[in-house]
């Protein structure tokens, strides 16, 4: 259609578009539990359930805690929960160190309670996803303990056994090379009974499992149906891009600064690249080999797809594709976009180069889209000024929510949990922050108990008991109970803007065009669909009060319906003159359809 044409149809089109809009709010979302690629626009839901609701009030969170909030995940429109690990374990790593794949911790409950989660969450249509730790079990495991019995013994090449350098009937030389735990120190722990080291990337506590060992790769097989013959929805698979390491065993190189000098890292080591321990491609034909697996249970009893989502952190947009694996071999459906939610600083260029990687780049595949998780500090410590966090929060979560692609958000983002980390060494739990004291003060600051209402302990449990971690004092305002039915509150901008992703055409079915490119301050951008009118979303990333006008190619002035704005804000009624406070957000459709 010609530029001047499209006037003479605006009127015909309001009336298509009205009526359009109309029916897919009406019709709300696709039955989404029976859907194969229900997974593509899903709004997923982290857990750390030591932290979320305490049912029997021993000051940790348990899976009865889960299903006792289940209504409260569905009013938010969650369409599955991701649990971190809550299989039978020492708790050096509060669950990633596992000691048995196949039964639930009984901190957290029963298989019984499991069960019944996933049959409560089932009614809901909430899918549960598990977390999967393939990359090292506990030094409790019993393959570890059978493992470190002997040199023949037949688990012993289960793991990553190496002679020390040197090493005599007496003397244990040196470690085999330099490489480090991502925890701090070397990665290599002597075993004084085999005479012998072993690998561990992690934690002590957590030796890294040997990959090329046939053996292991079925054990996970097993494992994942066991899992998923109880009806799980898929899992996230944890630090998966470092299942191997260099099979030359050659050292990582040292990272400099920029006066060339080694540079040392919070845990006081010289800080190394880790190109030998990390992102090797073998990891592909394992991730392949169990997406078939998994893919297997689509069938009749097994209705729609599993979902494997990924935990990966990689350099650039070039790596994150091949975490989807081919046609022919596919590996992970939602490997998570950490290079966008990881940015940690509000600047508008780089936020547009990691949208359009994400739009440009991922061929047909779906971005995952997450800006936080219980390994980094909360939103607020990374993208807040202190006087605008809410406010800044809602920018975030309109990236989160109204980008194409899958959402993956975490407990307590969405009524604005502040990061709280111990001020003394003495109260830390996390052995991160144990070793990197006080430089790395370790995740007990994000892992504090959910807030659910303004009441003793937030109401995570009856008060009783003293919860794990303390309750930070911000629970007062921020907690569940009185954000709830708040116009202005940041869990109803949550609410709202998943209602959105999911009922608006052009956002759950449309492509983003980056808008304004030009333009430092505020970040914009359209959503369009076929047969529905485009959305324009523009973000403020500065506290001062900015204009867009958004008027160019294939968008051509009109009026607009606000569907969104952060309360309070300017009102907008042209594309032109868009109107945005400071952090303001401003979402609009526009009154008419665009034909090509
Ligand atoms: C990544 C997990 O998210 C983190 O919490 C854990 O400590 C490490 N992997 C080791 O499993």
């Amino acid at each position: 259609m010609h530029w001047t044409r499209k006037t003479a149809i605006i009127a015909a089109a309001l009336l298509l578009a009205t009526f359009v809009s109309k029916a897919v709010a009406q019709s709300s979302q696709p039955e989404v539990s029976k859907e194969k690629n229900w997974w593509r626009n899903a709004v997923f839901y982290e857990i750390y359930p030591r932290s979320f609701a305490d049912s029997n009030n021993d000051g940790i969170g348990d899976l009865k805690g889960i299903t006792a909030h289940l209504d409260y995940l569905k009013e938010l429109g969650v369409d599955a929960i991701w649990l971190t690990p809550c299989y039978p374990s020492p708790q050096v790593d509060f669950g990633y160190d596992i000691s048995d794949y196949e039964a639930i911790d009984p901190k957290y409950g029963t298989m019984a309670d499991f069960d019944h989660l996933v049959a409560e969450a089932g009614k809901r249509h909430i899918r549960v996803l598990m977390d999967m730790v393939m990359n090292h079990t506990s030094d409790k495991h019993k393959w570890f303990l059978q493992s470190r019995l002997s040199k023949d013994n037949p688990y012993r090449d289960w793991y990553m056994w190496h002679d020390g350098q040197g090493e005599t009937a007496t003397d244990k030389g040196q470690v085999p090379n330099n490489w480090q735990s991502d925890f701090g120190h070397s990665a290599w722990e002597w075993d004084d009974k085999t005479r012998q080291y072993y690998y561990h990337k992690f934690y002590i506590q957590q030796p890294d499992l040997n990959w090329n060992n046939p053996k292991v790769h079925q054990a996970f097989k097993d494992i994942l149906a066991f899992w998923l013959k109880k009806g799980v929805a898929g899992f996230r698979f944890d630090a998966i891009t470092t299942l191997f390491e260099d099979p030359q065993m050659r050292d990582e190189d040292v990272l400099h600064d920029k006066n060339g000098q080694p540079f040392k890292n919070a845990y006081g080591d010289t800080a190394l690249n880790d190109t030998r321990t990390n992102n090797l491609p073998e990891v592909h034909t394992v991730m392949a080999e169990m997406r078939q697996e998994a893919d297997k249970f689509s069938t009749d009893k097994y209705p729609g797809s599993r979902v494997f989502i990924g935990e990966t952190y990689l350099p650039n947009v070039a790596e994150l594709l091949k975490q989807y694996g081919t046609f022919e071999h596919p590996e992970f459906q939602l490997p998570m976009d950490t290079q966008l939610g990881f940015i940690n600083k509000l600047d508008v260029v780089t936020f547009r180069a990691r949208l359009e990687d994400a739009e440009d780049d991922l061929g047909n595949n779906v971005p995952l889209i997450i800006f936080d998780n219980h390994d980094n500090p909360r939103l607020d410590a990374r993208y807040g000024d202190g006087v605008h966090d809410t406010d800044i929060e809602r920018v975030i979560s309109t990236i989160l929510f109204a980008s194409r692609g899958a959402s993956l958000f975490y407990y307590g983002d969405e009524i604005g949990m502040k990061t709280t980390p111990p001020t003394r060494k003495e109260d830390v739990k996390d052995p991160v922050g144990i070793t990197g004291w006080p430089k790395e003060k370790g995740r007990d600051g994000e892992r504090t108990p959910m807030q659910w209402t303004p009441g003793p302990n937030a109401g995570f449990d009856d008060a009783k008991a003293k919860p794990w971690l303390p309750v930070p004092p911000s629970a007062a305002t921020i907690n569940v109970q009185m954000e709830q039915g708040s116009p202005a509150s940041l869990l109803t901008w949550y609410e709202e803007l998943i209602r959105l992703k999911k009922t608006n055409r052009a956002f759950f079915e449309g492509s983003d065009t980056m808008l304004d490119t030009e333009n430092t301050k505020v970040l914009s951008w359209k959503r369009e669909a076929a047969g529905a009118p485009p959305v324009v979303v523009a973000l403020n990333f500065t506290a001062e009060p900015q204009t867009v006008n958004l008027v160019g190619p294939g968008l051509p002035d009109g009026a607009l319906n606000t569907l969104l704005k952060t309360p309070g804000g300017p009102s907008t009624t042209s594309l032109k003159a868009i109107q945005l406070g400071p952090y303001g957000v401003y979402i609009g459709q526009l009154q008419f359809m665009i034909s090509h």
